[in-house]
């Protein structure tokens, strides 16, 4: 792999950091200068509508983020990625997420590493809808004959955060009578509370896992396992034995993983489980396999469509000159943020109650991809990367945190993402309520592009001190995502988009975006502490101070 380009050192850069400067926001100003500012830099991506007018940017700064990417060679690293070089060169992988949403019957086939990769990808989905199919009709049935009411998905981060994100988004394409639920957390909570009222006779489990080795997954998985035993039994559907068991979890137990030989030794048949591959990164899976649950409640077809959403965007990314390349411009409005304005942290906030799991999903995706402190190569980053991003519906969050972004001390960029049409179009007395919604949203927008003056504030009849609390600074950088519909194409665009979001980012900052090495000390600490909770001697006196404080407290306290 080709050393990254230090981004510091490009003209670009150089470029950049006399425009930050010589900057003075002015977004009213702009705009005033400028008749042609909204349709200059308003660009449609598929059903994507992307207003970035309100973000601190002129022409200048905008050319000069174009030159970035073209001297750290964004296009360049997107062709590689597509023809499954290896670029995640910490574990020698290719990264073909892409490859997920091809269509089929592509001109010509993708072979990687010897693999054509489009036909594994189609046979595994048409395994993927056959079986999604036969749950939905009710031909495939629980070990007592009924039909199955429940799918719950089990697994943590990538082989959760998609599934649910998409689900909530896409209930109203849940058309079967079979619905989600998603336990994921090794809190025994989670799977207590998501199972307590369901019938085991009715439930399907799926086990989703790319490595088929997370303490959470595997530990869930086993207790749901024993739930299933447990439950069966009390209602007489099974018999004390080993085989009926076995009976069992094969009509209750699916999965879902890169590493079929550990679905088998779990238990679960492998030909109940839907395979993957390592090319294929735990946040870039939801198009994967591991939308299994998402085929099962919202069928087949909302699926494809999703994966066509994806598509239209990989294409517009594949041949869209990179100044009016979206996501490319809005990765590259987020270095400009993060680099040169001291931005920390970027806010994703959509205008639908649906997409309330979104921003949690760009959590991972975002964080888990870009916040590292070394490059590809392993030598140290020459800049600030990862920003935190975070989020809540609106209008939720307006009653809550947006005090901070319209008043505060810190700069935060906003994405603002709303849908002309809703799912559900009530009436209050006459009057449309999601329009009352929207409104919100581009009252939002407005407030923090242009804020309120002094003036302005005072010839409402304010006076006094309460004049600077009742002023808006405005320039505050915000993007508008606007779509006709939350449809699954839809949905798949927007995650698509994020996702060459966070691509431009890391290549621009010579970060892999593609491992997480960052959380396995963690996960190998928590194996080592283990024993410690049981009360192991040997294992408590090899803590350190703090630590063992805290396992004295838990002794102390344990009912
Ligand atoms: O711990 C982080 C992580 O590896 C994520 O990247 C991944 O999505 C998650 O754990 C779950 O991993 P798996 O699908 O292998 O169970």
């Amino acid at each position: 792999m080709n050393a990254p380009i230090d981004p510091t050192r490009t003209s670009a850069w150089a470029d950049l950091t006399s425009l930050q400067e010589n900057l003075t926001p002015d977004l009213r100003g702009w705009f005033d200068a400028d008749p042609q500012r909204v349709e200059k830099l308003t660009l449609d991506l598929a059903d994507l509508h992307v207003d970035l007018s309100k973000n601190l940017v002129t022409d200048e700064i905008r050319a000069a983020l174009v030159r970035l990417a073209e001297q750290t060679g964004v296009a360049e690293r997107y062709a590689q990625m597509l023809a499954g070089a290896h670029i995640n060169t910490t574990e020698d992988r290719a990264v073909l997420h892409t490859a997920l949403r091809r269509p089929a019957g592509a001109d010509q086939a993708l072979v990687v590493d010897g693999q054509d990769v489009d036909a594994d990808v189609h046979e595994v989905l048409e395994a993927l809808y056959a079986f999604a199919d036969r749950v939905r009709s009710g031909d495939w049935l629980g070990v007592t004959g009924r039909k199955v009411t429940h799918v719950v998905n089990i697994g943590i981060g990538g082989s959760d955060l998609g599934p649910v994100m998409v689900y909530e988004a896409l209930k109203p394409y849940a058309d079967a009578g079979v619905q989600a639920r998603f336990v994921s957390n090794i809190d025994p909570t989670d799977l207590a509370q998501k199972t307590a009222d369901l019938d085991p006779e009715t439930t399907l489990f799926i086990v989703a896992s790319k490595t088929f080795t997370t303490l959470e997954t595997l530990t869930n998985a086993r207790l749901a396992r024993d739930w299933l035993w447990a439950g069966l039994a009390a209602a007489g559907a099974i018999a004390d034995d080993d085989a009926s068991r076995q009976d069992a979890v094969a009509h209750h137990f699916v999965a879902v993983s890169t590493a079929l030989d550990k679905v088998a030794a779990f238990g679960i048949d492998p030909a109940n489980a839907f395979g993957f591959w390592d090319w294929v990164g735990g946040r870039y899976s939801v198009d994967s396999a591991i939308g299994l649950s998402l085929a099962i409640t919202l069928g087949p077809d909302a699926f494809r469509d999703l994966l066509a959403g994806f598509h239209a965007v990989d294409e517009h990314v594949r041949t869209t000159p990179l100044d009016r390349n979206v996501p490319v411009l809005m990765g590259l409005l987020n270095v400009w943020y993060v680099n040169f304005l001291g931005a920390q942290s970027h806010a994703v906030l959509p205008y639908a109650q649906q997409l309330s799991r979104f921003p949690a999903y760009l959590q991972q995706l975002t964080m888990e991809s870009n916040g590292k402190s070394v490059r590809w190569d392993g030598s140290p980053v020459t800049t600030g990367t990862g920003e935190v991003f975070w989020g809540e519906p609106g209008t939720n969050g307006q009653h809550a945190f947006y005090q901070l972004i319209h008043q505060g001390t810190q700069l935060i960029p906003a994405d603002f993402i709303a849908f002309v049409n809703p799912a559900y179009p009530l009436q209050e007395d006459g009057r449309d309520v999601h329009g009352l919604f929207l409104a919100n949203f581009l009252a939002q927008t407005k407030a923090l592009a242009f804020g309120k003056t002094a003036a302005e504030v005072e010839a409402e009849g304010t006076t006094g001190t309460l004049v600077a609390a009742r002023t808006f600074s405005g320039n505050r950088p915000t993007t508008s995502i606007f779509a006709p519909a939350l449809t699954p194409s839809v949905l798949g665009q927007l995650i698509a988009l994020y996702e060459h979001i966070t691509f431009t980012q890391g290549t621009i900052w010579g970060i892999n975006s593609f491992d997480q090495w960052g959380v396995e000390l963690g996960k190998q600490l928590a194996l080592q502490i283990a024993p410690a909770i049981e009360g192991d001697a040997d294992a408590v006196a090899a803590q350190d101070a703090s630590t063992q404080a805290l396992l004295e407290y838990y002794r102390s306290h344990r009912r």
